[in-house]
């Protein structure tokens, strides 16, 4: 039987009746930017996560870039963020003529390792972008207090992680701000890009309001340089349709991911397979169940899962210090982001896969590492 890394269609499909009236409603409206679907989703969105402000956007990314205009980083300023994450952590400091800091990560919990950003941090540093990767918060307590001590803002990149805690309190609003995305593979998948912004301070977030629309307030008056970086009202109200499921989305994941991990630490493959674990002060989301397999078998795993039909992936090949692009920022090692890029395997964990599909993914593994035995 196939198993596919996501199944859009089994999670939007029971929502029909309901996406298609809000459709209608927004047809009907003519307001398809911002304005009133948006505000109410933000409210809504504000009380599930306990943040204080909370701006839709046009994509994780956008939330990322609107954060950090908000604090003014620009060229001459550094901004640590880890190696191992996607390409948009690093490419937003990028794109404001900042330089991103590459900082390594920990093994067991693929987040940055805030040791490694205090011996690289120096006068320039102005933030630090904390990546909850995979679903699961990164070390907070060490982020603030590095943060606090140095005086440089946080941003964090909840973009994988919606409904993840750190002591109890959700990601995204324990530091300055926290960026979502709603992609569609997400915590809370949308029908398209689109992205939020939860800010702490009152005054930052009217900033970040003024910056999402070109700056300007009142209209065509031009206070900053911004972008355009709204919602569309049709993706807010399509994921107003959504939210209530987010915290059932989030069980179904942590449910998976038990399963998971009773079965395939009961096939006692010891150290050449390793799974992920939920760290101390964490509520894991398992947007990502991703697996270590060393000694370099980690492509044949991927290739003997692709024949038997089951689908996987490599978040992420490379690190982010070893980009081409990125070739021109000065030498900082990340040994450890580079051993994982070369490890994670990624195995389906989505909320709507069902035992009897984790149950062929399970046999799967197990006949690998058992041919190999052999
Ligand atoms: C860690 C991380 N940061 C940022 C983003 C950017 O989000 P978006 O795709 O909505 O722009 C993603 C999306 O994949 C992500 O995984």
């Amino acid at each position: 039987m196939a198993v596919p890394l996501l199944d859009l269609n089994a999670q939007n499909q029971k929502y029909a009746n309901d996406l298609q009236a809000a459709f209608s409603r927004i047809l009907g409206s003519s307001q398809f930017i911002l304005g009133h679907e948006v505000t109410s989703f933000e409210d809504s969105i504000a009380s599930s996560l306990g943040s204080r402000h909370c701006i839709g956007v046009s994509s994780g990314t956008d939330a990322l870039v609107l954060a950090l205009m908000t604090i003014g980083i620009g060229p001459g300023d550094e901004v640590l963020c880890p190696s191992f994450t996607f390409f948009s952590t690093a490419g937003c400091i990028s794109r404001l003529g900042a330089e991103p800091v590459f900082v390594d990560v920990l093994p067991n919990t693929f987040n940055i390792n805030v040791d490694d950003a205090v011996a690289k941090i120096s006068p320039r540093t102005k933030a630090i972008i904390p990546v909850h990767l995979y679903g699961q918060s990164a070390d907070m307590d060490a982020v603030m207090e590095l943060a606090d001590s140095h005086g440089i803002k946080v941003v964090e990149d909840c973009a994988q992680a919606m409904g993840a805690r750190w002591k109890n309190v959700q990601v995204g609003t324990i530091g300055d701000f926290g960026a979502y995305s709603f992609f569609p593979t997400k915590n809370l998948g949308g029908f398209g890009d689109g992205g939020l912004l939860s800010v702490t301070d009152p005054e930052l977030a009217e900033r970040a309001r003024t910056l999402r629309v070109h700056g300007s307030k009142p209209k065509y008056y031009h206070k900053y340089v911004g972008g355009n970086f709204r919602l569309d009202a049709l993706q807010a109200a399509l994921l107003s349709v959504k939210l209530d499921s987010l915290e059932s989305y989030i069980n179904q994941r942590r449910s998976n991911a038990e399963y998971y991990h009773s079965q395939l630490s009961a096939l006692g493959f010891g150290d050449k397979l390793m799974l992920p674990s939920e760290a101390d002060n964490c509520r894991h989301t398992w947007n990502q169940f991703t697996l270590r397999i060393p000694d370099g078998r980690r492509d044949d795993l991927r290739e003997h899962l692709r024949v038997c039909d089951i689908a996987s992936e490599i978040y992420y090949p490379l690190t982010l210090h070893q980009q081409e692009c990125f070739q021109n920022l000065p030498d900082r090692p990340c040994p450890v982001s580079e051993q994982l890029a070369g490890e994670c395997l990624s195995i389906p964990i989505y909320p709507e896969l069902t035992t009897e599909l984790q149950d062929e993914v399970v046999f799967s593994i197990a006949d690998f590492f058992k041919k190999l035995r052999n």
